[in-house]
Formats: structure tokens, sequence, C-alpha cells
């Protein structure tokens, strides 16, 4: 079974992914690690708590992380896509827990040093936490078991930026920090979040499968995804939501989801336009090494089926 830490700035589909880890019965969580993106840290990790007991976990701890870039300044929330409250304006009971005292990079270095080898981090939000915990620790890429990023796009454009992807973009120098530093990496990028989108009719099986148990967490989950879904259909005229964080989770608990490349894949820090890309080296010429494997083809289908019954708790039978 799995050993993972999930690095999250709690807004809709960091919520998603959330709800998804949690209710998947082959994995054990050391933690969730949060931090600024989608919204501030403390409304991230306030998110994350309330997430996690709606998900009826509230054992899972929560350590709050970075507030801000590395080197830069904090663009503020986008609401436009998460709502005022990050997750599309649902109204969640006041947490019960609390966050720990510890931070997010230090529980990072603590967890993964007590079981070498043995920890999957996977980010789906800024790298900040991640490279904080590497400055701490310069030998945490050797200890990890892998690094799962949801970030950057190499065969599609930016959402961001018409190159350049939210999470990578929102902290570049740490991105690069943690794509240089030898990590076992993979990148569950816009290359394939893009295809996995929840529709209106996923939305509406699983409201279908609603019951005593599962309703307080079926209503959440269709309030914020029919925010999501009009964020996207104002946005970009497209009627689904990608599912850019549950996939990452999926990916790591799944790798046969997705089919990936070996790249060299550098994190451009200085362009006047070309800020937070990931630039791939797609030239045909043997590279010296390779240090990402990029997830180029997913099935989808498979992805959002076992999405919806994982989280709902129920079979799907037809597509
Ligand atoms: C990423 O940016 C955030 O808005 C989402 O939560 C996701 O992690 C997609 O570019
Ligand atoms: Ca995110």
């Amino acid at each position: 079974m799995k050993k993972v830490i999930l690095d999250i700035d709690t807004g809709i589909d960091d919520a998603l992914a959330i709800l998804y880890l949690l209710k998947h019965p082959n994995v054990e969580v050391k933690g969730l690690t949060t931090g600024f993106g989608n919204v501030d840290v403390a409304l991230a990790t306030k998110n994350t708590l309330q997430i996690s007991e709606l998900a009826e976990r509230p054992d899972v701890p929560v350590f709050a992380g970075a507030s801000k870039p590395f080197l830069r300044t904090w663009k503020g929330p986008v609401v436009h896509v998460h709502g005022e409250n990050g997750i599309g304006n649902v109204s969640l009971p006041e947490p019960k827990a609390k966050a720990q005292d510890e931070t997010a990079s230090d529980f990072i270095v603590r967890a993964v040093n007590e079981e070498p080898g043995e920890i999957s981090v996977i980010t789906v939000g800024r790298l900040t936490n991640l490279a904080e915990a590497l400055a701490k620790d310069p030998f945490l890429p050797k200890k990890v078991k892998e690094v799962v990023i949801m970030g950057g796009a190499v065969t599609v454009p930016g959402n961001v930026t018409p190159v350049a992807e939210a999470n990578i973009a929102g902290d570049p120098e740490a991105a690069h920090m943690v794509f240089e530093a030898g990590f076992p990496l993979t990148m569950v990028g816009l290359d394939v979040t893009m295809q996995t989108q929840i529709t209106a009719e996923d939305m509406a099986w699983m409201v279908s499968q609603k019951n005593e148990t599962n309703a307080e967490l079926i209503d959440a989950l269709d309030e914020m995804v029919r925010f999501r879904l009009d964020a996207y259909k104002k946005q970009d005229g497209i009627d689904g939501s990608p599912l850019h964080d549950p996939l990452a989770v999926a990916v790591t608990l799944h790798p046969d989801l997705v089919k990936t490349k070996p790249m060299l894949v550098a994190i451009e820090t200085k362009g006047a336009l070309s800020s937070g890309a990931t630039i791939a080296d797609l030239r045909a010429s043997e590279k010296p090494y390779y240090n990402v494997n990029v997830c180029l083809e997913v099935d989808a289908e498979r992805f959002i089926k076992e999405f919806v019954e994982v989280v709902s708790g129920k079979q799907r039978e037809v597509l």
C-alpha cells in the first residue's frame, strides 16, 4: 500500500483531490500540507480541515506551510475559478480539528526521514513547501519514493499565461529547485489534466447515488463542481471541469492510467513573457540525462469512473 503526503492550496479541484485520496481504500495518507496559491495559506488550511472532516477523516494530520513564493509576491486568490472561500462558496461547518504545530516543510523532512524510500509526495499547489523541505534536507531526493507534480505543460498551452501553468508560474524559483534536484519526478501537467474533465452528467450520476451516509459529501461536491463548471464555461467555453489535482493523486495510485515519456524539462525563471514555463527539450537527439517522466496520454474514461466511484462509494456500471 502506498504511503503518501499530499501538498495542496485548497481550492475546488484540490478539495476534490483530498476527497478522492481520503476515500481511497488502498493508500496510507501520512499527512496533508498546505500552502498559498488558489487561496491564502490560512484559508487553504481551514478548507483542508473542513474537507477532511467532510470525508470523515479528521485523523489525518494537516500541516500549514508557505504563505508566499520564495522570491516573489503572491498575486492573490483565484476567486473566479474557486469562489470567495476557495471551495465554490460552499458553506461547511467550522473545523473541529486544528493544524499541527509543525510546519509543512518540517513535516515533509521528518516523515521522509522516518521511512526512507517509502513516501510518495504529491504536490498539487505551488512547489514552495517541497523546495523549502529540500533546502532543509538536500538529500531528500534520494529518500523519497517519488514526487508526483500537478503542474506544467509541455505539449499544450499554459493556463495563466500562453506558456505557463498556475502551479509552476506561482513560484518558478521553487519549481526550478525541485526540477533540478534529482527527485524521481512525474509531471502530471495540462497535457493530460485538460483531457480529464468531470461533466454535469457525471455529477448527476453521483447525485443519483445519494444516501444517508454520503448525502452531505455529495451535496457539497455538487455545489463545488457546479461552481467550477460555470467558471470553465465562462472562461474557456468548455462543458467540463478539468480534474487537475485528483488526476495527480490517481496517477500516484494507478500509474498505468497514463503513458509517460522521460524528458529533460527546465523551468523558465527569467523570461518577461515566459516566466514559469516548463521548457521540455523535444529535440530528437539523445540527452545526457532526463529529469522528469512527463505524462502525455491518459485513460480519461477509466480515471473519471474510478474518481466518481471512490468519492461516492458506489459502483458505476455504464458511463
Ligand atoms: C492548478 O492550478 C490550480 O488552480 C489548481 O488547483 C491546479 O492545481 C491547475 O493549473
Ligand atoms: Ca491546486
